[in-house]
């Protein structure tokens, strides 16, 4: 059999896939925080183009790629599926894990599935410069790649704590053109508001939207990005589950369990929602979210209306959050430290279509080490949390279970978090009850 399933270029999806088309019951809208009503189209225009917009609200199940966006895709997709048969012998598991390798992007994980995108629809509106946040680095590196492509500017706010652990990752969006800031900065007043209640701020994923979502506003030039969350962003990443799809297909197999990590729930939607209209039909198949116990939005969070961001600039979405002025401890999984989750993940969450799971991040690094040593890459921390879950279900399988995992990025510039767990240096970082019990206080 074969172990490494890889497509031609022909076969990258033509269409993405919005599971909103097959949902059995109706969303809870986004909301407008000012009138509490739902949101209209146009009260997104002055941050996000109409063409984003409309995919945001789409009900359609299929939407066109546009041939810009496939051209780029082209180099590095389609991404391969491969077996960890190395893995599987070190466990001693007669479970079959696969893994689909959106490391191999130019940026270096799953992110590009969807900066593409967003950059081109920017782009031909208009649009001269995008802003965004990131945590790890990685989605600020695709968005710099993308606009390089297109030839925007870009300005990226970065969590300071991942600004200070991964300097090449900053160099890495400069090289591709882009403006970096350590955030909270001192450039906006959302961040000038946080430093003046905690200047040592280590900074996190809300915080840093705050403030490219206040760039974009203030800019007429200038829209936001989003790297994750939101309708649009998991309709991109489904060119990861149908690609997986036709690929498993051609393997002769067919997923028992599927797995991915889940920071605001972008690549685990890429992998899974193309598989939703077989759960609906009556497949016995299971997904799997896999988040650090220091930052249990689906495991501990409340399912509730609330910003997407720490200041509240952003609309009302119903999600699973641990509330919006959640500042997550400073796991080495910086991708991961987001305080709510997809509404479109939230939701099927909460109908129970998606089990929830979390992990300390010393259990997740020695899943990460297993996996580098057996299968020779190197997974980002965030990408160490679908790995340690795809082997506990391995090694928990009895029988020849299938197990999916998305393999959402590579660790090449985590080193240092790699370094800490080495050599015996990495913390576990615990969440105290009285600073979760504050946050999700502010959740109505
Ligand atoms: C490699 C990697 N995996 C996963 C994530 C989590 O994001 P999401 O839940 O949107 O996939 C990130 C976010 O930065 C990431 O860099």
């Amino acid at each position: 059999m074969e172990e490494r399933i890889l497509l031609s270029e022909k076969e990258i999806p033509q269409q993405w896939y919005n599971v909103q088309a097959d949902l059995l019951k109706p969303m809870a809208p986004p909301l407008n925080p000012g009138t509490n009503q739902p949101i209209k189209p146009e009260e997104l225009y002055p941050i996000f183009p109409k063409g984003l917009v409309a995919q945001e609200m789409s009900q359609e199940r299929w939407i066109d790629i546009p041939d810009e966006v496939l051209e780029v895709y082209r180099l590095w997709r389609p991404s391969p599926l491969c077996r960890a048969r190395r893995l599987e012998k070190a466990l001693g598991t007669k479970a079959q894990i696969w893994y689909k390798n959106e490391s191999v992007s130019a940026a270096g994980s799953h992110k590009p599935n969807t900066a593409i995108a967003q950059a081109y629809y920017n782009k031909i509106e208009g649009v001269k410069r995008l802003s965004t946040e990131t945590g790890a680095g990685q989605w600020g590196s695709a968005l710099s790649l993308a606009c390089q492509f297109f030839g925007m500017k870009c300005t990226v706010y970065m969590v300071k704590v991942s600004f200070q652990q991964k300097p090449y990752r900053r160099i890495m969006m400069e090289t591709w053109g882009a403006e970096v800031h350590a955030s909270p900065t001192n450039l906006t007043d959302s961040g000038k508001k946080i430093l003046a209640e905690f200047p040592d701020s280590p900074g996190s994923l809300g915080i840093a939207i705050s403030e490219a979502v206040e760039d974009a506003a203030k800019h007429e030039d200038t829209n936001y990005s989003l790297g994750s969350v939101l309708n649009h962003v998991c309709l991109h990443q489904s060119v990861v589950g149908l690609e997986a799809k036709k690929q498993m297909k051609l393997a002769g197999i067919y997923p028992d369990i599927i797995i991915g990590c889940v920071g605001g729930g972008s690549n685990f939607a890429g992998i899974c929602f193309p598989f939703v209209p077989d759960k609906l039909a009556g497949k016995p198949l299971r997904f799997v979210a896999v988040e650090p116990k220091v930052c249990p939005s689906l495991t501990r969070g409340k399912f509730a209306y609330d910003f997407g961001d720490t200041v509240g600039l952003t609309p009302l979405l119903k999600m699973f959050t641990l509330g919006h002025k959640f500042v997550p401890p400073p796991v080495h999984a910086g991708g991961l430290r987001y305080h709510g989750m997809a509404p479109l993940v939230s939701f099927l969450a909460a109908e129970g279509m998606i089990e929830p799971r979390a992990y300390q991040q010393k259990e997740v690094f020695d899943a990460a080490l297993l996996f580098a040593r057996t299968e020779g890459i190197i997974p980002a921390p965030e990408t160490g949390h679908a790995i340690k879950a795809a082997i506990d279900e391995a090694k928990a399988a009895s029988g020849e279970k299938v197990i999916l995992v998305n393999f959402s990025g590579h660790g090449h510039f985590d080193l240092a978090s790699y370094d800490a767990y080495l050599n015996g240096k990495m913390v576990e970082l615990e969440l105290s009850e009285e600073a979760l019990k504050k946050s999700m206080g502010e959740v109505k």
